[in-house]
C-alpha cells in the first residue's frame, strides 16, 4: 500500500502511473487509482486498440485489478493524465464505478485544482445490482 493520503497525492499518482499508458492512437496517456475499502491501492493505465472500439478506459482496468485481487468494495478512484488536462470519467467508467460502491471520484479540474465528487452528483440516478432484485 502506497503513502498517498490526499486527493492531491493520488492525483500525482495517477497522473505518475498514466506514464505507463498505452495511448498511440489518441496520445491521451490516463491513470488511475483504486483505493479499496481497506486502503490498499491498485492503478490502471488507458490500453487503446487498433480496433479503437476494443481500447479500455484506465478507471477500467484498475477496477480489474481491484476486482482481481478480491476487492468488491472501492471507497475512492482517482484519475489523472500526464498531458495534465482536465477530464472526468466517461460515462461507462462511471457505472463500472457504481457497481463497487464508489464514494468518491477524485479529478484534475480544467482549472489544474484537484476535485472531489460523489458518484451521485457524477452519476444520479444510477441503475445498480439493487434494480435487479
Ligand atoms: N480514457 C480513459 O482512460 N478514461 C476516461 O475517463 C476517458 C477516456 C481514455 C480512452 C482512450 O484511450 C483515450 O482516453 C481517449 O479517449
Amino acid at each position: 500500500m502506497s503513502e498517498a493520503k490526499t486527493p492531491e497525492d493520488l492525483v500525482a499518482r495517477a497522473r505518475h502511473v498514466a506514464q505507463g499508458a498505452y495511448a498511440p492512437y489518441s496520445n491521451f496517456h490516463v491513470g488511475a487509482v483504486v483505493v479499496a475499502d481497506d486502503g490498499t491501492e491498485y492503478v490502471g493505465v488507458n490500453v487503446e486498440n487498433a480496433a479503437y472500439g476494443s481500447t479500455m478506459c484506465a478507471e477500467a482496468t484498475a477496477i480489474g485489478a481491484a476486482v482481481s485481487a478480491g476487492v468488491r468494495r472501492i471507497e475512492t478512484i482517482a484519475v489523472g493524465t500526464v498531458e495534465g488536462s482536465g477530464h472526468y470519467p466517461c460515462g461507462n467508467c462511471r457505472q463500472l464505478m457504481q457497481e463497487f460502491g464508489v464514494e468518491r471520484v477524485i479529478v484534475q479540474e480544467a482549472s489544474g485544482s484537484v476535485g472531489v465528487h460523489s458518484l451521485d452528483d457524477l452519476l444520479p440516478h444510477m441503475f445498480g445490482p439493487d434494480d435487479l432484485l
